[in-house]
């Protein structure tokens, strides 16, 4: 069809909406807020693993540091996937730091840093299994209303029950990390 046969109306709808069509069914400002909640938690997740990897220095654990890093790098992705759809579902990522911060807080997420490395690992895994748990809920409460970010939230999902799995094992394996 030609743009000549849409009236302008339409077409002023269509630019306003963006990727929102009558076929979405969840309600955008309450996904958009959720979205900028857990990716709150993947900016802390961020800030704590690369204190980690500056303050791990243990030549105990050599491999540490750069899982930490890599751990951190990946967060950021993370938070980046999660502002990409707060923007195509016509919102915008919080971006003031004492905003993040407060808001990663209402659900007990805050950057921690303990003396020893393995309390820095507990303190990774602690924050990584309040995150599987609050991707768990949304996911399920969202269920099958907005396919696009039930996708994009299972894919993180999955890194982040991989990254406990990982910070768990790692206990086990060492009865004695010291920094
Ligand atoms: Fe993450
Ligand atoms: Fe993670």
């Amino acid at each position: 069809m030609s743009p000549d046969a849409y009236t302008a109306e339409v077409v002023q709808q269509a630019m306003a909406q963006g990727a929102i069509t009558e076929a979405y069914q969840a309600d955008p400002e309450q996904v958009i807020q959720e979205l900028n909640w857990l990716r709150a938690t993947e900016v802390t997740s961020y800030l704590q693993y690369k204190q980690h990897a500056c303050m791990a220095v243990s030549l105990f654990a050599p491999g540490l540091k750069d899982d930490f890093e890599a751990h951190a790098t990946l967060e950021l992705q993370h938070a980046d996937v999660l502002a990409q759809r707060i923007q195509q579902l016509g919102g915008g990522p919080i971006y003031s730091p004492v905003e993040i911060a407060a808001q990663a807080a209402t659900v007990g997420v805050r950057p921690e840093q303990g003396p020893t490395l393995r309390e820095m690992i507990i303190e990774n895994l602690m924050l990584e299994r309040q995150q599987v748990a609050a991707y768990t809920t949304f996911v399920r409460e969202l269920g099958e209303r907005d396919p696009t970010t039930r996708r994009l939230l299972l894919e993180i999902l999955a890194d982040t029950e991989r990254h406990a799995s990982e910070l768990a094992d790692y206990l086990k394996s060492t009865t004695d990390v010291r920094p």
